[in-house]
């Protein structure tokens, strides 16, 4: 007995090791991972700064805006510039959520003006998608306490993600609740739910959208284009959105009965944000 139970103990020993050095040995991958990251987007900040800053000054030079087809290739070197530049911030974004470091400046805002304007900075790509953009309770919700840049991030995530998932002529619908009307005391938090009448998400992947660089379907099936039907993009956005809500004590999460393109179930993506940040968040 006593012999067997020695060289279970040593076993035992054995394989914790064994865990541990696997473990360290992942640690290290991940954090070279987000090292990498981190220095890829800074070194290619600088040359897209460059070409972002030349291009909008071709762009306003008299000689190409006179011709046309030197305006539209300009014009297209613009957006290329800024599409990149978006992805290199959300990556820094990323990183600055691994590493929680991510700073808020918080003033106080309301939803309903942060989404009245994103409605219409997203109003061309509604329109040209034929997608009705609804909002209800949303001005009786009360101000609070937050990074007025950062959450506009993340309703233009949600925002974005509902056009590009619904296929043209659908809707979304952006409803607010104070969920602690009524009560006295305690926390008070209020509720952002962004709906859509789109493709609807998988129950299985419904918490892996939040992860970095996770997209459903086939990667190289997806068309490009910031709100084209299933656009491709990084797969970064859910997850910036998910750091900066819970970066202000706040909870996110999606909803969907299932994926299907013909029967489209839709999605609806829950926000739940304290009226004033607690400091224990950040
Ligand atoms: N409203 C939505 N309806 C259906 N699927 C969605 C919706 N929003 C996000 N998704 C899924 O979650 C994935 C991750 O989203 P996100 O992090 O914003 O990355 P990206 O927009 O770059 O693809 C998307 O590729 C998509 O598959
Ligand atoms: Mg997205």
């Amino acid at each position: 007995m006593r012999r067997l139970n020695e060289g279970l103990e040593s076993e035992v020993i054995a394989r914790t090791e064994e865990l541990e050095s696997a473990y360290r040995h992942l640690e290290l991958l991940d954090r070279n991972k987000s090292d990498f990251i981190t220095v890829v987007s800074h070194e290619l900040r600088t040359p897209l700064t460059l070409i972002h800053g030349f291009s909008q000054m071709l762009r306003s030079d008299p000689v190409i805006a006179e011709d046309e087809l030197r305006a539209k290739e300009v014009e297209g070197i613009v957006n290329g510039a800024h599409r990149l530049h978006t992805i290199v911030n959300s990556m820094l974004d990323v990183v600055k959520i691994d590493h929680r470091t991510l700073h808020l400046n918080c003033s106080t805002l309301s939803v309903d003006y942060l989404v009245e304007v994103l409605r219409s900075r997203l109003a061309p790509a509604l329109d040209e998608r034929r997608i009705t953009l609804t909002t209800q309770g949303l001005s009786d919700l009360p101000e609070i306490e937050a990074d007025p840049d950062a959450l506009t991030k993340v309703f233009n995530e949600l925002l974005t993600n509902a056009i590009k998932y619904t296929p043209d002529g659908g809707s979304i619908a952006v409803e607010g609740r104070d969920m602690t009307e009524g009560q006295k005391g305690g926390d008070r938090y209020i509720e952002i739910v962004v709906r859509d009448s789109g493709i609807g998400i998988d129950p299985q992947a419904l918490e892996m959208i939040f992860t970095k660089f996770y997209r459903t379907g086939e990667v190289t099936l997806h068309s490009s284009g910031r709100t084209k039907f299933k656009g491709g993009g990084p797969g970064l956005g859910l997850t910036v959105a998910r750091g900066i809500v819970e970066a202000h004590g706040g909870r996110i999460w999606a909803e969907s009965a299932g994926h299907d393109e013909t029967a489209l179930p839709g999605s609806a993506f829950h926000v739940v944000l304290p009226l004033i940040v607690p400091p224990s968040a950040m």
